[in-house]
């Protein structure tokens, strides 16, 4: 008799379940700082909340395929209609959908664009693809963009190509142009605009998909919304390829309250305005705040979080996390890359959790009395 271990899927053995070690700290001690996860520090509105409440008490029904909140969303982006739209569970459970319906196991690539988002290769891995890796350039303190390292990095056996933008940890955004280059292949190309609303949807390529059919645009609530918790995420495309890729739905995946809930994050307008101008304004302060460290890169961001360098000031990306723990704040680490192990990141967090990480990194280099 066999053994039930060589039963598995060769290629998902020992695949571990993922936990966010820093997420779990943290909702056991309340009182630490989260800065480390890019959520959003200001709770949902009242309009969401009132959407919640009543949602909830139908939560005897199962709910139907989205059609309200897809149909606002296609209105929102300038597509045709709701069969343009797929929604999901987060923008984590979106990738898994697109990827199951492209990704041949153990003999598909997938390109991604290092420093990167971790659930593009998570996802692709268990799906059996072997994900490719292409790193972004390092040069004059600022991380760029190498669309002809992408181009470069593309097989016969490439699947899909992911790129965030703006990117999570480095914060900027990607040419249109570079996107039509790597459009123009006709490689299923997802944009990951996780972040745009915080410099609005003028910024999104979601125009793209209406002349690539190769191009999906994927969005989240966890973000600008504000309601990472709730789970809210989607994908805008070709009504094809959106048919296709919604053959891999689970029946009932969006739950009603979410899904209601999400319509009224979408109408209110205000709620979101509100939402951006905090973090906008939190990113500037921290930036300028920290701009004055001598050999302490910052890098330009259009997200929700900074990422740092501290590589030139011979202090390392553990040392300011461990001190910064001293005073109950949790950033988030990134290994060592491009020479350098000065490399952390910090989500926007309250205003007195603005200041308090901004005094914590000012006194650790000693700019501070
Ligand atoms: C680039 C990027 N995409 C997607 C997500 C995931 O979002 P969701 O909560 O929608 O799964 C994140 C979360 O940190 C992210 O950084």
């Amino acid at each position: 008799m066999k053994k039930v271990e060589e039963y598995y899927a060769p290629w998902v053995k020992g695949i571990p379940m993922y936990i966010s070690s820093h997420i779990e700290l943290a909702w056991r001690n309340p009182n630490l700082h989260r800065m480390m996860s890019n959520e959003n520090p200001l709770p949902p509105s009242e309009k969401v909340l009132d959407a919640m409440f009543k949602y909830a008490k139908m939560a005897n029904r199962y709910p139907d395929q989205g059609l309200v909140v897809r149909t606002k969303i296609a209105e929102m982006n300038n597509v045709d209609g709701p069969e343009n739209v797929m929604i999901g569970n987060g923008s984590s459970e979106v990738y898994d959908n697109v990827f199951r319906m492209f990704i041949i196991p153990q003999q598909d690539e997938v390109i991604q664009h290092t420093p990167c988002f971790g659930i593009y290769g998570l996802r692709g891995t268990l799906l059996g693809a072997k994900m490719v890796s292409v790193p972004m350039i390092y040069k004059d303190k600022l991380l760029h963009f190498d669309p002809d390292g992408i181009l470069n990095a593309i097989t016969d056996k490439t699947k899909i190509i992911a790129i965030a933008n703006p990117n999570n940890p480095t914060g900027n955004f990607m040419e249109t142009k570079d996107f039509v280059r790597i459009a123009e292949t006709g490689i299923p190309l997802v944009i990951d605009e996780a972040y745009v609303e915080y410099s609005g949807l003028g910024m999104s390529q979601v125009q793209l998909t209406k002349k690539y059919k190769n191009v999906i645009i994927t969005r989240t609530l966890s973000k600008a919304y504000g309601l990472a918790g709730m789970r809210f995420g989607y994908a805008i495309a070709d009504k094809d390829v959106i048919a296709q890729i919604s053959g891999s739905l689970l029946p009932w995946n969006v739950g009603t309250i979410p899904m209601w809930a999400a319509l009224a994050a979408f109408e209110d307008t205000e709620g979101l305005a509100e939402r951006i101008k905090f973090n906008n304004d939190a990113v500037a302060f921290i930036s300028e705040s920290l701009s004055v460290i001598p050999g302490f890169t910052v890098f330009p961001s259009k997200s929700n979080y900074i990422l740092f360098d501290c590589g030139e000031t011979g202090k390392t990306g553990k040392e300011v996390l461990a001190y910064a723990e001293t005073k109950g704040i949790i950033l988030r680490g990134e290994s060592k890359k491009y020479g350098s192990d000065g490399w952390f990141r910090v989500t926007v967090g309250s205003k007195e959790e603005n200041e308090l990480f901004v005094d914590t990194v000012l006194e650790f280099f000693g700019m501070k009395k």
